[in-house]
């Protein structure tokens, strides 16, 4: 069983997953920011710690790191403005990466998008922003030394999951449910085989377990 940090673990994927890694077994820490989410962390098995992605640098992540085997981001500003974007889904994932290594924490999985989310909308400025957020930590994390995978998923929904997606390398863009994202996570988290790798996601027709595995056989 591994030791699991998320980063995110309030969010809609990230409670999903801190159910999953739990029920499975997994020795689980979430991180939040409002101290009356400890309880629920709690509640769902998960070892609470407190911190805000906007003011926790690689220094403060390291020692709360330490002694974990996976780290998984899946944070985001949701909207909530350019420079939050800026510092929570760009900057985040490049502090967490960076703690990681002084850590010696190898194993890092960020939730990022599609590069062609938003297509055909009118252009947005703080969409430009997100997306190129995003894009830099991807690029940040690709030329780290981590044994990383960066997941893309399409827009998500909060549809129940039916254990049916479509993953890889490159796919034309859908939706998919959050239920998905954190189980296909939760199941990369099994698959250490598969690394280095960046995976898009949407709902589809395949089992989970069936669409790693053929990942897995390409490596
Ligand atoms: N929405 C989409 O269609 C879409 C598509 C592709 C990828 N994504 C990405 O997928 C990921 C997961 O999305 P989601 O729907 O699960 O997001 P979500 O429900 O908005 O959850 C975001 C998580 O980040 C945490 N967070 C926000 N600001 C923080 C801060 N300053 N310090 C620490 N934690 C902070 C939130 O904590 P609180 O509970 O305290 O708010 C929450 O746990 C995000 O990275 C998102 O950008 C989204």
């Amino acid at each position: 069983m591994a030791r699991i940090f998320i980063i995110g673990a309030t969010g809609g994927v990230g409670n999903r997953l801190c159910k999953r890694l739990t029920q499975a077994g997994h020795d689980v820490t979430g991180l939040h920011r409002k101290p009356e989410q400890a309880d629920h962390l709690s509640a769902l098995g998960v070892t609470p710690i407190e911190g805000d992605i906007m003011t926790l640098t690689a220094h403060d992540l390291e020692p709360m790191l330490e002694a974990h085997d996976v780290v998984v981001f899946s944070a985001g500003a949701a909207g909530s403005g350019m420079e939050r974007t800026a510092r929570i889904d760009g900057e985040g994932p490049r502090e967490v990466a960076e703690a990681m290594q002084r850590a010696g924490v190898s194993r890092f999985y960020l939730v990022s998008a599609f590069p062609e989310a938003g297509r055909g909308r009118e252009p947005n400025p703080g969409f430009e922003n997100y997306m190129l957020a995003k894009k830099e930590a991807d690029a940040f994390v690709a030329r780290s030394a981590l044994d990383w995978v960066i997941l893309r998923p399409g827009t998500l929904t909060d549809e129940e999951g039916n254990d049916q997606i479509t993953a890889g390398y490159a796919l034309s863009y859908g939706s998919v449910s959050r239920d998905h994202v954190a189980q296909t996570l939760a199941a990369l988290i099994d698959m250490p085989q598969i690394k280095r790798e960046i995976i898009e996601l949407t709902d589809g027709n395949t089992r989970v377990s069936d669409a790693l595995d053929a990942l897995r056989r390409d490596l």
